[in-house]
């Protein structure tokens, strides 16, 4: 179920009077901007903020502290997460949950607004379950891969940041007459790997969405040839089809020894850094929509944008659903790699 916003009026007949903040999961740029929207928003309308430190380890070892408008000041412009983050594997036990829960009900805690990824929602959705809890999710992930927004806090940043690289790269590159493989992050889903090939003008994009066989690769770098080319860059996205990065260039290498190939692994550079313009107005637009989504009495709900319009989509399908990649990019970067 998807549910578009109608009205910026928030009902003040909300029981809600302490609400929580975490970050979890891979850490992304924007999420201090996220984080200091729902304090500030959370303070606007009255209400007591608790920022959870450590994400789901630090709500189970009550690492958390009341934060106040000025607790937030000077984040916005910087990247990772002054709450810091983890990836909580006593979180997805039942006796973790309880002893979490007992923490919010000590300091009578209504509701948590959770910034990260599919895991920090699948464990929001079940601890909602169990206990009762209010939460929404914020997308904080540079991997873009949750269905509700069309994009999560953090993507734009980290594919600026990796086409900057390749921008370095393609220096080098073009003064060697030389090959490279550069590999970006995204496990499961190729939206940096394509949305970087476009920005960077890649002769090829490997990505887990698609499944290319060594022989089109080889296809594709013949025809660079013909075309004369002296210098590629090829795009390799973790989760890509064709295996690990090294490996493939390798075995590309054998097929092909006169190219002079190198290999280069952007990593977590890509997850740092001062957040963009557009991560900052998201993560801002997203955080008043929670505290005020929670407000209206919802629960269970991730915050998303879609045609600039705030949207809510139930947890569970964000997940599930996935955001598939627009098959339209991929055309594109092949088209252009001509
Ligand atoms: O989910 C975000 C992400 O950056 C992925 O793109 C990447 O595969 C993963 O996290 C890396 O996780 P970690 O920092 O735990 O190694």
């Amino acid at each position: 179920m998807r549910q578009i916003l109608k009205s910026h009026q928030v009902s003040m007949e909300s029981n809600i009077r302490k609400i929580a903040v975490l970050t979890s999961g891979g850490d992304a740029p924007g999420m201090n901007a996220a984080i200091r929207a729902v304090v500030r928003t959370g303070v606007y309308y009255g209400l007591d903020v608790y920022g959870i430190y450590r994400g789901y380890d630090g709500l189970i070892e009550n690492d958390i502290k009341q934060l106040t408008a000025r607790s937030v000041k000077n984040i916005l412009e910087r990247g990772g997460t002054m709450l810091k983050s983890a990836r909580s594997m006593e979180f997805k036990t039942r006796e973790g949950r309880k002893k979490a829960f007992e923490n919010l009900k000590r300091k009578e805690i209504d509701a948590i607004v959770a910034i990260g990824g599919d895991g920090t929602f699948t464990g929001a959705n079940i601890f909602a379950d169990e206990f009762g809890v209010k939460v929404i999710g914020i997308p904080g992930t540079i991997d873009n891969d949750l269905s509700g927004s069309d994009f999560t806090i953090g993507f734009d940043t980290a594919t600026n940041t990796a086409i900057d690289c390749l921008d370095k790269i393609r220096d080098t590159a073009m003064s060697h007459n030389r090959l490279f493989f550069v590999e970006v992050m995204g496990r499961d889903a190729g939206f940096i790997a394509v949305h970087t090939a476009i920005g960077s003008g890649a002769v090829a994009v490997i990505i887990p969405e698609r499944d290319w066989t060594l022989d089109q690769l080889i296809h594709r770098l013949d025809k660079g040839i013909e075309s004369k080319k002296t210098s590629s860059i090829v795009i390799v996205a973790e989760g890509g089809k064709l295996g690990n990065v090294n490996t493939l260039a390798h075995q590309v290498m054998d097929r092909f020894p006169y190219y002079d190939v190198r290999v280069t692994i952007l990593g977590h550079i890509q997850r740092g850094g001062n957040p963009t313009q557009s991560d900052r107005v998201l993560a801002s637009r997203l955080g008043v929509a929670s505290v005020e989504a929670l407000l209206e009495g919802k629960s269970k709900v991730m915050v998303g944008v879609i045609n600039h319009q705030i949207v809510y989509t139930d947890l569970m399908q964000a997940i599930k659903e996935k955001y598939h990649l627009d098959k339209d990019l991929i055309r594109i970067a092949d088209i252009l790699s001509t």
